[in-house]
């Protein structure tokens, strides 16, 4: 547990173990930075100049003070050049409590620029977060203190900061929790048990009410497990709330391939494949705090998909909520089949806008890579709030052709439309199918199989699961409500 603190002592002051010093580039001090620097006869901008310290976003130097300060050791981190940005704070901070783990006080000594306080604690928060419950001789998380300079009553932006964080990390847990440990029941459960902590309600569909109305793509999908497959919704629906928006997040607890089965490679991270869920889930969950006035609801279909004799074949036809059809002949690209469902089932809702986000294809991973969203969008509107929500969240994406003259490649002999296009461009192929559910609803697809999962630590990300999506959903539901 990490408390967050603010104290009107000079932190240069503060008896803690260590403190924390951002750098800009020119190995420039804050007003903190100089005094501690005075402390130690020079011994800080020296120390720097010898170790050749270039202020990189991130590059960190951890510096004994031998009792000549009040704090233990001091932590110098770089803030990149001038004009520090909320993200270089964000990773300057991440990288900073990945370095500070094991100390018990922390003071944290900021840059004074708006939103600096909120980006911090974002970071800092973040760039702690461990995933060690199955470790035997995992390291017990100590009880940590971070003092911010400047004390308030109210900290807004320290609150701001942390319930973001904790909604990432949150989304993190439940995804890198063990497939087998949380199926489609139990994803749903614990989604539920969030939802109501947070004063919301959530509905779980199971088997029987998804027959009932006719979801047959999440049915179908799950037909193969023995974890049945489930429909779990969230509303927040706030008073003098005006207009409404939906989030979808793609729900495959585990994904093998189904009969069109994975290699063994392929499937070792297949467990990530519900953070599309988990990312929704997480934003819509920390709405009564932050107060937007609109409503959103939020539609997370959940399925295993695995091969089994009872397993869906390739050749199947699926009747989908709503009515249209599709022809499975890829069993492995079953999220455009169980996104189809929930997309026109909150169609339905009648949004004035809806996103889903969905690690739904490899091949979005091989047009942009591990750090970057590839995402379409059926309104340029649209497109922009998202980019523009990334760029205040630091979760970077790339907007992605709809190519109408492409949809005929996906045109089925026995349907109305089949579940794959061919290798070249994929992504694309996986966006058409689910465009022809939407209807004339403003729509976007953030297929998020790239940043999704990080292969490694790097400043606020952690190696596993990385909440891909949690913030720019949140930023993206405040800005439409007028924040
Ligand atoms: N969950 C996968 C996509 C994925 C792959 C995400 C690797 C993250 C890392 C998805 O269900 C899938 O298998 N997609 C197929 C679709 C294809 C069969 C049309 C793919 O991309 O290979
Ligand atoms: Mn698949
Ligand atoms: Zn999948």
């Amino acid at each position: 547990m990490v408390k967050i603190d603010s104290t009107s002592t000079p932190l240069s002051e503060m008896k803690v173990d260590a403190l924390v010093i951002g750098i800009r580039k020119g190995n420039k001090l804050t007003r903190q930075g100089t005094q501690v620097d005075k402390a130690l006869g020079g011994g800080l901008t020296e120390h720097l100049e010898r170790i050749a310290f270039k202020a990189k976003v991130g590059e960190h130097a951890i510096i004994p003070t031998f009792g000549r300060t009040n704090a233990g050791v001091v932590l110098a981190v770089g803030l990149g050049e001038d004009r520090v940005t909320h993200e270089e704070v964000r990773r300057a901070a991440g990288a900073a409590a990945s370095k500070t783990a094991s100390f018990k006080t922390v003071a944290f000594d900021l840059p004074d620029a708006a939103g600096a306080r909120q980006a911090a604690v974002e970071g800092f928060l973040m760039g702690g977060y461990k995933f060690n419950r199955y470790k035997s001789n995992g390291q017990k998380q100590i009880e940590q203190t971070v003092y911010l300079g400047a004390a308030k009553k109210s900290d807004r932006e320290a609150d701001r900061g942390r319930l973001l964080a904790e909604a990432v990390n949150w989304a993190r847990d439940i995804v890198n929790e063990p497939g087998g440990v949380r199926g489609p029941a139990g994803f749903a459960d614990l989604a539920a048990k969030r939802a109501e902590a947070a004063g919301l309600t959530a509905e779980i569909l199971g088997e029987k009410e998804l027959k009932k109305l006719g979801m047959n793509g999440i049915l179908t999908v799950g037909q193969g497990s023995s974890s049945p497959p489930r429909f779990l919704t969230i509303r927040y629906s706030p008073r003098g709330a005006k207009g409404m928006l939906g989030i979808i997040g793609k729900g495959i607890t585990f994904d093998s391939g189904g009969l069109s089965l994975k290699t063994a490679e392929g499937m070792e991270t297949m467990k990530t494949d519900c953070s599309g869920a988990a990312a929704v889930i997480a934003a819509i969950t920390s709405l009564p705090e932050l107060k937007p006035k609109i409503n959103v609801i939020a539609a997370i279909p959940l399925a295993e998909n695995m091969p089994s004799g009872n397993a869906v074949r390739p050749g199947d036809v699926i009747r989908h909520y709503g009515g249209r059809t599709s022809e499975v002949l890829n069993t492995d690209a079953e999220g455009r089949l169980v996104l189809a469902d929930a997309l026109a089932w909150m169609v339905d809702q009648k949004p004035d806008a809806m996103i889903d986000l969905a690690t739904l294809t490899g091949g979005m991973m091989i047009a942009l890579g591990k750090k970057v969203t590839g995402f379409f969008a059926n309104e340029p509107r649209l497109a922009r709030e998202i980019r523009d929500s990334a760029a205040r969240t630091g979760e970077r994406v790339w907007e992605m052709p709809l190519l109408d003259e492409l949809r005929k490649d996906i045109d089925s002999d026995v349907a109305d439309v089949k579940n794959t296009g061919g290798r070249y461009g994929s992504p694309i192929f996986g966006a058409l199918f689910l465009r022809d559910f939407v209807g004339d609803t403003p729509w976007a697809h953030l297929d998020i199989a790239g940043p999704a999962r990080a292969d490694k630590h790097d400043h606020y990300i952690r190696k596993g699961a990385t909440g891909v999506g949690v913030r720019l959903v949140v930023d993206w539901i405040e800005k439409r409500a007028g924040r």
